[in-house]
């Protein structure tokens, strides 16, 4: 029972949370137009307070840690909501429309809110649910923070605006039948002009009781408005924030080229660069993000990032698990751009390399001989780490590489305890340099 209901519980969750947004729109409207309720609306109520009373069950029953601080023992956790949301939950939860007796209508027609009918209201302390909602949803995977912050602010202000227009509605005192939806509409208008401080002045106010509402709307929706378009800009602008800092970036590494008056072909090289960099990467430093975080983690992103790399080398199709994890987490990644010279014949071998995308070439020491090109899944530098020899041949990158290198030290105590995968590489390293023996290198 319990791993059904957390298998399900965040479809629950959504189900209460769109019954609260439901609620929190129907229950002033409900009030301001009078409406006595009818069959259909008599079974949604009855069917609304019982999925309410059920979530305070399910919240007793199996209580949900939400955040680091609550207690980790459930009766805690019980007790906790007990001492705090539960009765404002259990006062949500009941079927105040029902109970609170029926509309009692002015002499205009306009139903009378100073009666026992208003603890209808009561039902709104539901969108506590909200917050609850948008806490777990910020916490599940896939949902960009800031993007979920301005859907949560839309939403509070959306529904301000439907209350005020509520407030509105009733003050207008206008219970004309078959006028109402018009007039629901007007006042709707009404609030979106002054909230957003437009203010056209074709709806104004009349009584003293007016004026104050409209005050009390210009401020609060003022503030509101502000604040709201206010944290868009920011929102938006950190929505990408990877993309921004991008840009930043470009235009430093611009302002840096236009100082110097560097030549037009290097200028091309550092821009095509910077967009390899943001195709690959989206222009983030690996090394640099994961660096906060716990070795545990740490580890698993990179055994999630790199082990495709190793997949693609079909020399290590065969080779153990141990092995391939150890190479995993000990892969650095570089790049190269075309024409880059990797390493030159004769240089003292500290890495081998592995290729994840791109190609290279593997030229004699002159440049003039090309004795082979490797593209992705292959490896090269075996030779000097295997056989203690400086390189004996020049590698140039003939594309944009993301390479991935291991130094020797690592390399060598990876290997130390695989004899068989070693000899099988030894192999290759001595099948390679007799090639280059054989042509007289
Ligand atoms: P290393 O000698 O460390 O550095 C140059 C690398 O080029 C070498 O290791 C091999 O990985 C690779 N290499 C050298 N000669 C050949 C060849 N004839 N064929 C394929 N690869 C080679």
């Amino acid at each position: 029972m319990i791993r059904f209901l957390e298998r399900h519980r965040f479809r629950w969750d959504v189900a209460i949370f769109v019954l609260t947004v439901v609620s929190a729109i129907e229950i002033p409207l409900e009030l301001v137009l009078g409406v006595s309720l009818d069959r259909k609306a008599y079974v949604f109520e009855i069917l609304t307070a019982a999925l309410f009373s059920a979530d305070i069950l399910l919240r007793l029953l199996y209580p949900e840690r939400t955040d680091a601080r609550q207690p980790k023992d459930p009766r805690l956790l019980r007790l906790n909501y007990l001492k705090g949301r539960f009765l404002m939950d259990l006062s949500a939860a009941l079927p105040w429309t029902l109970l609170v007796g029926p509309v009692v209508y002015r002499p205009d027609g306009m139903p009378d809110l100073l009666t026992w009918h208003s603890l209808d209201l009561l039902s709104l302390f539901r969108l506590l649910r909200v917050f609850d909602f948008t806490r777990k949803v910020e916490n599940r995977a896939s949902v960009n923070p800031s993007l979920m912050r301005l859907f949560v602010q839309l939403f509070w202000v959306a529904l301000a605006a439907h209350w005020f227009a509520c407030g509105w509605y009733y003050l207008q005192g206008d219970a004309t039948p078959g006028k109402q939806a018009e007039n629901f509409l007007k006042a709707f208008y009404w609030v979106s002009t002054t909230i957003t401080t437009i203010g056209y002045g074709d709806i104004t106010p009349k009584t003293n009781v007016q004026i104050l509402y409209t005050i009390c709307v210009q401020v609060m929706g003022a503030g509101f408005y502000g604040f709201l378009i206010g944290n868009m800009a920011s929102l938006l602008a950190n929505l990408d924030i990877t993309r921004t800092r991008f840009r930043e970036k470009m235009d430093q590494i611009s302002a840096f080229i236009t100082h110097y008056r560097l030549p037009d072909n290097l200028q091309t090289s550092i821009r095509r660069y910077y967009t390899h960099l943001w195709e690959v990467k989206r222009g983030q430093d690996d090394v640099e993000v994961l660096h906060d975080l716990p070795q545990l983690l740490k580890t698993e992103v990179q055994l999630f990032l790199n082990r495709p790399i190793v997949e693609k080398v079909p020399f290590l199709k065969d080779a153990s698990e141990k092995l391939i994890r150890d190479i995993v987490l000990n892969l650095t990644p570089r790049v190269a751009i075309p024409g880059e010279i990797i390493f030159r014949q004769g240089d003292s071998g500290a890495e081998v390399f592995f290729i994840s995308r791109g190609s290279v070439e593997v030229l004699s020491g002159d440049g003039k001989q090309v004795f082979a090109q490797f593209g992705e899944g292959n490896f090269f530098g075996e030779i000097a780490l295997l056989l203690d020899t400086p390189r004996t041949a020049t590698i140039r990158a003939t594309d944009y590489c993301d390479l991935y290198f291991i130094t020797k030290t690592t390399f060598d105590a990876i290997i130390s305890d695989e004899p068989e995968f070693t000899a099988r590489l030894r192999q290759i390293a001595l099948e390679r340099q007799k090639i280059n023996q054989d042509r007289g290198l």
